[in-house]
């Protein structure tokens, strides 16, 4: 990790920048190396094209990052994320991929390491959402691409979910959680704002879309459950939570209680929103 990149956009309010849920749980690890570009990037894929070069900003492990490598090949991708730890699992899976024309590199989005105009398109997914300012990131992002260059950002969107049953306790996971996030300075519902943000920006000929993370079958169902049930007993977290008096011990045991059951009923169903959007630099 670059502690310096780390800690230099620290907001007052919210404390450090850091990416909310660290590079070592077991279930975010997994919900990670589970995403393709053929999934997560599907919407962008149509605007790639053979030796385009493209840069992957907050690529994090990399598991989208390959298949974009594939989808310009022979042109050259690049990944960039703040933390080491992700940009060496990025390193050893494109190897392991057999993907020779990507490379990754540490550093931040607010200060990127490119001149002025270097690749032809540019990608994010899930990482402004996690930004104190997503707006100073587009604006570094938009320097590093070509005029004529295509941008594609993906972003969750909180408000936007669908969960079945219409447990309470199901549904106060969900806001808790977002409650969290926004207090350390995320933004849970910023999918529904990245047309606005990248026309401020100044970008043009922005066209967004939206579409669900599905967990709707058995294996999904249980993935989701394990994930809710591990975040919801992580140690900072419920520290932060018992802080901000959002929930108390019995409470939290309760939601972990619903969300360890969920999969085993016959109408569990979950859907997570995200925003996309698509532009070119002028
Ligand atoms: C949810 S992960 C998404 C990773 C990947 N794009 C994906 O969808 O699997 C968010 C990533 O953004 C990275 N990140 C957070 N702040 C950053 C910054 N200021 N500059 C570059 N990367 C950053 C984190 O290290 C983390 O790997």
């Amino acid at each position: 990790m670059n502690d310096s990149a780390a800690t230099h956009h620290d907001n007052p309010a919210s404390g450090p920048e850091r990416y909310t849920h660290g590079y070592d749980s077991e279930f975010t690890l997994k919900q990670h190396a589970g995403r393709t570009a053929a999934a997560q990037a599907k919407w962008f894929l149509p605007y790639l094209q053979p030796g385009m070069a493209l840069l992957d900003c907050g690529c994090g492990s990399g598991s989208i990052t390959v298949g974009l490598a594939v989808a310009v090949a022979p042109g050259q991708v690049v990944g960039v994320d703040i933390a080491e730890v992700e940009i060496e699992r990025a390193r050893e899976r494109a190897a392991g991929a057999g993907v020779a024309n990507a490379r990754f590199v540490t550093g931040t989005l607010y200060a990127l390491d490119f001149p002025d105009d270097s690749f032809d398109a540019l990608f994010s997914h899930n990482v402004l959402e996690h930004l104190h300012e997503p707006q100073r990131a587009l604006r570094e992002m938009r320097r590093v691409l070509k005029p004529g260059g295509v941008i594609g950002i993906r972003d969750i969107d909180a408000g936007g979910h669908l969960l079945a049953p219409d447990d309470p306790l199901l549904h106060r996971w969900l806001e808790l959680y977002a409650a969290d996030w926004a207090g350390l300075g995320g933004h849970p519902r910023l999918g529904r704002r990245l047309r606005g943000l990248l026309l401020e920006a100044g970008f043009s000929d922005v066209r967004a879309t939206a579409s669900y993370e599905l967990y709707s079958d058995g294996e999904g169902l249980r993935f989701a459950s394990q994930l809710a049930v591990s975040r919801v007993r992580e140690a900072a977290y419920v520290e932060r939570v018992l802080a901000k008096g959002l929930a108390d011990r019995e409470q939290l045991a309760a939601v972990a209680a619903a969300w360890s059951a969920w999969p085993q009923r016959s109408d569990a169903f979950l859907a997570l929103a995200h925003g996309e959007v698509v532009g070119c630099k002028p």
